[in-house]
This record gives structure tokens, sequence and C-alpha cells, in this order.
């Protein structure tokens, strides 16, 4: 393996693989180190909704514009990305219904109905477009233009294409330790000893480890989240349902994803009954139907958590040659292209909004206390 690089991304799941893309593109000589198989981790275990508008509703100043940016930057991605890798990202439109079961809920939905692209549907119009969802909603938001991908795909088209575009892609290598000496960083990997001008810490929960290592004292937390696929024998649902963190999303090929739960602080990988079983009782409420629908597979995730929920996406407040790109919660499938895009920018000191810096630079928050 070649010992010397421009650019070092810690982590290869959709974050890490994303950078490495948009940094590919530029002609920038990166190398991605990931301790599993590609997209391994928190991406495989991802639905895969762009939820721009169900997921980012609180922050309508700069969180949701940024969300609707990568969301948008898709739309020429799926082709983009198949292009160099042969790798079908599963985009699918079709929209997400948000359901209210009560008035209480529709008013929880208000700051999303202000948006000019979502739209109120009474119940009898919900059942026109989703014939078999619960009888006991009083309506939905409806979200004509959120899509939906296949997580796992999009990393691996992302990891692909950059390799297409010269980068070196390293699987089941771990990172160990980083240290700075002069100008350069030597990377301790479990396959020997790289160096790199930079180094972007992508390593999604597991990150803490290398914030401490750069003398940052932040932390990520987990949220673990459960998931049932289901297979949709008659093609019943066409748009992804949600209610209560909860949904129902159709893929593709033919599965629905049923999800999921949010465990804060279990770092357990494995699928629990009690997560199931939740996860049954709220697919029966949401679609009837679904109780009669045969389990594929179950699977479980660690969403890497910072202490607001945002990502930290920008550089080490002392040090330009450390980023980071790492805490996307519940949303790095959709965030990912912005991420990306906005780390390369960063590296190639192109102009990033200041207030995307400002809303995710690491030091927004206070250091923990040790
Ligand atoms: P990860 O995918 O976890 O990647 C980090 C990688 O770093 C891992 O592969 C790990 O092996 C590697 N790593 C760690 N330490 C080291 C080391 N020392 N050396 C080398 N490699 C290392 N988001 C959406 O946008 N839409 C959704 O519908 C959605 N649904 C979700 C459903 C569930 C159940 C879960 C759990 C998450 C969901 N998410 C969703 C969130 C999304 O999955 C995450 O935000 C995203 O995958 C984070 O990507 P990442 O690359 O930062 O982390
Ligand atoms: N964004 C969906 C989830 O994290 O479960």
């Amino acid at each position: 393996m070649k010992t010397s690089y421009e650019v070092a991304v810690i982590g290869g799941g959709i974050i890490g693989s994303a950078i490495a893309y948009y940094l590919a593109k530029e002609q920038i000589d990166v190398a991605v180190f990931e301790e599993n198989q590609i997209g391994a981790k928190a991406t495989s275990a991802a639905a895969g909704m762009l939820g721009a508008h169900s997921e980012c509703e609180g922050d309508v100043n700069v969180f949701f514009p940024f969300a609707r940016y990568s969301q948008s930057l898709y739309s020429k991605l799926k082709d983009e990305l198949y292009g160099l890798s042969g790798i079908d990202l599963g985009y699918r439109k079709g929209g997400i219904l948000k359901l209210a079961f009560s008035d209480r809920d529709k008013k929880e939905l208000a700051t999303m109905l202000a948006q000019p692209t979502v739209t109120w549907l009474e119940a009898e119009e919900v059942r026109k477009l989703e014939r078999d969802v619960s009888p006991h909603i009083v309506g939905a938001a409806y979200i004509q233009d959120d899509i939906n991908v296949l997580p796992i795909g999009v990393c691996q088209a992302f990891a692909k294409s950059a390799q297409v575009m010269g980068a070196s892609i390293f699987d089941y290598t771990k990172v160990l330790h980083i240290k700075k000496q002069h100008d350069t960083f030597l990377i301790e990997t479990t396959r020997g000893l790289v160096e790199a001008k930079r180094v972007v810490i992508a390593s999604g929960v597991w990150s803490t480890t290398f914030f401490k290592e750069l003398g940052l004292q932040y932390q990520m937390t987990p949220v673990k989240g459960e998931c049932i696929s289901v297979t949709d024998e008659q093609a019943v649902l066409k748009h992804t349902i949600f209610h209560d963190k909860y949904y129902i999303v159709p893929r593709n090929n033919g599965k629905l994803v049923i999800g999921a739960t949010m465990k804060e602080n279990d770092w357990t990988e494995q699928v629990s009954l009690n997560g199931i079983e939740t996860l049954i009782q709220k697919a029966k409420e949401l679609l009837p139907t679904s109780a009669h629908m045969k389990i594929d597979s179950v699977w479980s995730g660690l969403r890497p958590q910072t202490f607001d929920q945002k990502p930290f996406i920008g550089h080490h407040p002392e040090d330009e040659s450390i980023l980071f790109a790492t805490g996307h919660y519940r949303n790095g499938i959709l965030l990912a292209p912005a991420t990306g895009e906005m780390i390369a920018n960063l590296i190639l000191k192109r102009d990033v909004k200041k207030e995307w810096i400002e809303a995710f630079r690491i030091d927004r928050g206070k250091p923990l206390t040790v």
C-alpha cells in the first residue's frame, strides 16, 4: 500500500465515502480507512429516507435548507454515481405521509405544514393514496417530493466512484492512533503506518476516541435503532408512512422497512425481542394489513448523536488540517452529499456558507468537563 496521502479519512460509512468521492472528483489524493466492510455500521442499518421535511422541521433557518440542498444533490448523483460505479442507488420517488391520529398530532405538524412543499390531506384523501392505512387517522401531512434510497447502495457507489477517480479505499483496516509530527499526520493502522497532510474524522459513533486524541473533550452517544424488513407481495404501499418517529418505507425491491426503535446510550448491536415487539405493534397500527406480511430480516445500528443532535462538520478549532464530519444522528443518508461537498470545499478553501460553518462547528457547545 502507498504510505503517503494528501487526505486520510477515518471511517468508511456513508459520510467518509461521500467525502472521498467529492475529494477524488477534485483530483485530491485521498485514502479512506474502514475497520469493517464499507458501510457496514449505521449506514447499512438506515431505512434510506431523504426526509428533509419529516426529520428536520425543528430548524427552518439553517438545518432544513442544508438538508433540502443535500436532498437536491441526489437527483444528479443517482446518474453520476451509477455511471461511474454501476451501482443502483435505489432512488425512489413517492413522498411521505406523516400521519395524524388526533388534533394534537395535527398541531405538532404545524411548522412542517407552513412549508409550501407540504400539504394537509384529510383522512379520506389519504385513503385515496393509501387504501390500507389505519382507519383511525384524522389526516396526514403530505410531502410529495421526499425520496428514499438504498443506503448501502449509495455508500458503496460513493466509495467505488471515488476509487474509479483515484481514491484509495482500505476496508478491514482499523485506525489505532493519529499523531501530528511537524506538518504531517502519522496514522497508525492495523496494516501499518501511513502519512497524510490532513485528516478527516468520519468514524460515526466511534469518533469520541479521536476527539480525545486530537485534544478535544466532546462526545458522541449512540442511539440504537432496530428495523424489520417484510415482503409486500401485493405491493400495497406506495408512500412512506410515518408517525411519532416510526415509519414504514417501501423500497424498490418489493420490501417494506419497518423502523425504528430509539434506544439512548445502548451500545449493543443485537436486535431485542422488545424492539421487534414494538415495531410489529406500530406497523399493525399504521398499516393493519402488514400483520400478514412475511418477515424477511431484522437488524440494528447505532446512530451517532451529538449534544444538540446536529452534526459536527468543519475544522478543528485550533488546527485547520484536522476536519470533522460526524454525528449525523437520524439523517446521515440525507446529509451525506452536502457534508461531502462541504468538507471538500473547506479543504480546497472555497466559499462555504457562513451559517453552515457556524451551525456545524464542533466547538459550538461547551466541551465536557473531565
Ligand atoms: P457509520 O455508517 O457508522 O460509519 C462510521 C464508520 O467508521 C463505521 O463503518 C466504522 O466501522 C468506522 N470506524 C470507526 N472507528 C474506526 C477506526 N478506528 N478505524 C477505521 N474505521 C473506523 N439516516 C437517514 O438519512 N435516513 C434514514 O432513513 C435513516 N434511517 C436510520 C435507521 C436506523 C435504524 C439507524 C440506526 C440510522 C438511520 N439513519 C438514517 C441515520 C444514518 O444511518 C446515520 O446518520 C449514518 O449512517 C451515519 O453515517 P456515518 O458514516 O457517520 O457512520
Ligand atoms: N431517520 C430515521 C431513523 O433514524 O430512524
